[in-house]
């Protein structure tokens, strides 16, 4: 059964475009994301060897192209060969997608792009690059959330360019066993994301009281994410948005 957005408020998310259903992080993910009544598109960040913002998860290649190897060491050009759409049935050639071109693509949509920027330790100036792009596509900033797993980086950022929104994500392997200080990560952060298996009430009640929004990844059944509504969650970040939901 399809789950009702609980209020208008609710934020949902597509994770890695329509991912359920296209390969993941590529243009026909991308799209089909957009074209649906969700309210964000998230998308992973990594640099190639001559400097280009690309939008992938992994360090490399191999488990979403038919090539081999680490994106640091590619030029944009020699990845551009690969086809990205290796994990579904989908036969078009999926090529990588620039950070230009997913913003490109964005502009035309009213959506909030949540940028997760991967590894930024390997990528040194990547959040000043991405701010840089996003000023020459004169993309609105306010539907614009920069994301990530080193809570530094964020940090960092969010001193230097006050202006966007922030997020940190907390992973389950990190935070299984202590829970994040919420009072420090409120100073320059407005999300914590969260692995949804992190969630308690306690969690939604510390970190409402310091007046950050939480919206866990990846929720892909609906019963996970009833139960997540139910405690109080302010949005969710799923492969399957049209499947989860009534939009
Ligand atoms: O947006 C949060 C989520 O994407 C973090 O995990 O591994 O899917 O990038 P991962
Ligand atoms: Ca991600």
């Amino acid at each position: 059964m399809r789950l009702l957005r609980p209020n208008k408020a609710f934020q949902i998310i597509a994770h890695r475009g329509l991912s359920k259903r296209y390969p993941e992080n590529t243009k026909a993910a991308y799209q089909a994301a957009l074209s649906q009544q969700i309210d964000m598109l998230e998308i992973d960040l990594h640099m190639t060897q001559d400097g280009v913002l690309v939008g992938i998860h992994d360090e490399t290649i191999d488990r979403t192209s038919n090539g081999k190897g680490a994106i640091k060491d590619y030029t944009l050009e020699a990845l551009r060969a690969f086809n990205f759409s290796r994990q579904t049935e989908f036969a078009e050639h999926a090529s990588i997608m620039t950070f230009d071109e997913i913003l490109t693509l964005c502009k035309n949509f009213s959506k909030t792009l949540l940028i997760e920027v991967k590894k930024p330790k390997n990528y040194p100036n990547i959040g000043e690059q991405i701010i840089q792009k996003l000023k020459h596509h004169a993309f609105p900033m306010n539907r614009v959330i920069i994301q990530s797993f080193d809570h530094t980086f964020i940090q960092r950022l969010s001193e230097n360019v006050p202006f966007l929104h922030y997020g940190v994500l907390v992973s389950k392997r990190k935070y299984w066993l202590k829970q994040p200080t919420f009072s420090e990560i409120a100073k320059y952060a407005d999300f914590v994301n969260p692995n949804y298996q992190l969630i308690n009430k306690k969690f939604i009640a510390r970190a409402h009281a310091e007046g950050l929004k939480i919206m866990p990844y990846t929720v892909n059944d609906s019963q996970t994410a009833k139960k997540l509504i139910q405690m109080g969650i302010d949005g969710i970040i799923t492969d399957m948005p049209d499947e989860l939901f009534k939009l």
